[in-house]
């Protein structure tokens, strides 16, 4: 029956299959054959291969065979016994120390790519996702959104620029407060367009929605620049490198807000903070940093006059000067 079903059928086959070959080649690496058969003095048949990496004889000898087959390893018959060594693909591309050895892109793919890519299908359906998220991050600011921002008075600064502002509540929160302020929410253009569609603060008139890339684009001219929860998803020199653009596009005499959940000055706590630095370590190359750790940010940017207030809630307040 397979062989009626021609070429379509076993490119099918062929698609289907692809993880597998992917997993032999990782599992492979990961468990250090190539390395192994490398430094070895002549050819291990699979006992001896599976005694030094401490593996089942039985995977082992399987994974082996595949490799061969897979022309990752070869073999030959020594005294009734099959004994591996790696071909030349495997000596030039997989093993550590080789000039041309991709072992560690192909280590990366397997412990990290690989898991991702088993969510492909949710990321594709990813509006719905990304809007989920917009929607329980704005649920927070109903709640605490005044809170921060009377931390400290905002009105002397009458334009307002939300960087990576999301659907807008922040932004909404603030007009509401400052009724003689407006502002502009920038964010990737995926964010702009979902917010445009299904969050409220689109139609306030005082608020205009901006898409840009913050790293790269320009930013619009402001008095205030609020960066919520932002800096947190960012390792320093990503934070360094923002803050020095927001500085430059920043008015004389204007500032910027970090809104964060800030760490206590030793870093052991509050536990939620902790928890939610786990989480940016977990999800993003970012983590919640201490009041010290901002200001260490901030002054090389060229802020000056930096001020941190704890507010009781979940998010805290830095407010700084150009
Ligand atoms: C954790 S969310 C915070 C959203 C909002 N500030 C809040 O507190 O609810 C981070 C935001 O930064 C935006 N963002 C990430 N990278 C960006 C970039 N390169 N340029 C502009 N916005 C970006 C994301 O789209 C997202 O809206």
């Amino acid at each position: 029956m397979c062989s009626q079903e021609g070429e379509g059928y076993s490119l099918l086959k062929e698609y289907a299959n692809g993880f597998m070959v992917s997993q032999v080649l990782f599992a492979a690496c990961e468990l250090g054959v190539f390395e192994l058969l490398a430094e070895a003095l002549e050819p291990l048949d699979s006992a001896a291969v599976s005694s030094h990496l401490g593996s089942s004889p039985q995977g082992t000898e399987l994974l082996l065979n595949t490799c061969v087959s897979l022309k990752l390893l070869q073999a030959d018959v020594r005294g009734g016994k099959a004994v591996y060594a790696n071909t030349e693909l495997a000596s030039t591309y997989l093993v550590r120390g080789s000039p041309r050895s991709q072992r560690d892109m192909l280590l990366y793919a397997g412990r990290t790519a690989y898991v991702c890519w088993r969510h492909l299908a949710e990321a594709v359906r990813s509006e719905d996702e990304r809007l989920q998220f917009m929607q329980g991050l704005q649920d927070v600011w109903r709640l605490e959104g005044a809170t921060v921002l009377a931390a400290f008075d905002l009105s002397p600064f009458p334009l307002i620029c939300d960087l990576g502002g999301g659907s807008g509540a922040l932004a909404k929160a603030c007009v509401s407060l400052y009724p003689g302020c407006r502002a502009i929410v920038f964010d990737i253009p995926g964010v702009v367009q979902i917010a445009k569609r299904h969050f409220s603060a689109s139609e306030d008139e005082r608020i205009s929605f901006h898409e840009g890339d913050f790293f790269k684009d320009a930013l619009p001219e402001a008095d205030l620049y609020i960066l919520a929860r932002v800096l947190h998803d960012w390792t320093d020199a990503k934070c360094s490198h923002l803050l020095q653009r927001v500085y430059r596009a920043c008015r004389t005499g204007g500032g910027i807000l970090v809104i964060e959940s800030l760490l206590d000055t030793d870093g052991r706590g509050p536990l939620t903070t902790l928890l939610y630095s786990l989480n940016m370590l977990v999800q993003t190359e970012g983590r919640e940093r201490t009041p010290a750790e901002y200001r260490a940010l901030l002054g090389p940017a060229g802020f000056r006059d930096v001020r941190c207030r704890r507010t009781g809630g979940t998010y805290d307040a830095v407010l700084a000067r150009k």
